[in-house]
């Protein structure tokens, strides 16, 4: 379990969006007050299970009596999205406070905001804030089909509907690489592009964006799943400074499991490299960087490592443990 700094709330309501995706509304318990939050920050919500997921904010960050987050079922899932949707109205649960690895830039001329599917909750509290900021933007939302588009009737009678662009699977050309660089547009002077949905689609819009000569500080994503398989690898050695002890990991197993394993507990909570929580120091060796925490500059120093889903590149690890 993770050392998060934790407040309780209640569901007020809930609400199904679309098919498969539930929006709740959550709301202090007494005696505790919502903490305030920018634009792109999320929330570890803790399930009755003892399972430890992490939603973004999907409100008005301006609005202070309550959090409002959306949770897409996923068919694969590990249980958290099928707890989620189980979930009624009166329940209590407790949650982090919000925490942001996705924020707006301090400035803008102007902005693209990009979605693909649920990578929409973001983008929600993005276009609130820079709308009030009156900051000239565009976004553009990427769905299956207009009936799999979450928030629509929202997004059409919000104040900022003008700037929205709904598309879908459906329609021809979206979503390749001549139709996204299409939709970002030209790279301008402080101009930045927000891109939030599927692996693929962040991939497919950073490389059209890179295409048309954006540099890569406008540019900014986050994944909804980490890219890569986390339990697929060779075996390496963890020596663990601090504690002096030595534990194998095999290829099918990952690092904080095989830890874990040993007794040593490590916090988790995505198990999915995109929260941070399991990210310890390194000493010695040089870590397979697998996660979409770490800033590109941390990942080259190789001086942290997230313990759920990297993997070594060399045959020992020594960690400060
Ligand atoms: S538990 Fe979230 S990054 Fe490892």
């Amino acid at each position: 379990m993770t050392e998060l700094d934790l407040c309780q709330v209640r569901i007020r309501s809930r609400r199904r969006e679309v098919n498969g995706i539930v929006s709740l509304q959550l709301e202090p318990c007494e005696g505790e007050h919502l903490p305030a939050f920018s634009a792109g920050a999320h929330i570890d919500l803790l399930l009755p299970s003892g399972t430890i997921r992490q939603y973004s904010l999907c409100s008005d960050p301006e609005q202070h009596s309550s959090y409002r987050i959306a949770v897409l079922l996923d068919p694969q899932s590990r249980g958290g999205s099928r707890e989620v949707h189980s979930l009624a109205v009166g329940q209590e649960l407790s949650i982090g406070k919000p925490r942001n690895h996705f924020p707006l830039a301090d400035n803008h001329d102007s902005a693209v905001l990009v979605a693909g599917g649920i990578g929409v909750t973001p983008m929600l509290a993005m276009a609130q804030t820079l709308h009030r900021q009156s900051v000239p933007f565009t976004f553009h939302y990427l769905t299956r089909s207009r009936s799999s588009t979450a928030f629509r009737k929202e997004l059409r009678s919000s104040a900022f509907s003008d700037h929205v662009h709904l598309r879908h699977d459906d329609q021809q050309g979206v979503a390749d690489s001549a139709g996204l660089a299409e939709l970002i547009g030209e790279p301008r002077e402080d101009r930045h592009l927000y891109v939030c949905g599927p692996q693929p689609l962040i991939g497919a819009t950073v490389e059209a964006a890179q295409a048309t000569r954006w540099s890569d500080e406008f540019i900014h994503f986050e994944h909804f799943k980490a890219p890569n398989d986390p339990v697929d690898g060779d075996p390496v050695t963890l020596r663990l400074e601090r504690s002096g002890k030595t534990v194998e990991v095999p290829g099918d197993c990952t690092l904080a499991k095989a830890l874990a394993n040993e007794g040593i507990n490590v916090p988790v909570a995505c198990e999915q490299g995109i929260c941070g929580t399991c990210v310890v120091s390194v000493l010695d060796g040089t870590p397979d960087h697998r996660d979409t925490f770490l800033r590109e500059e941390e990942r080259k120093e190789g001086k942290r490592m997230a313990l759920c889903c990297s993997r070594s590149l060399t045959p020992s690890l020594t960690l400060d443990l």
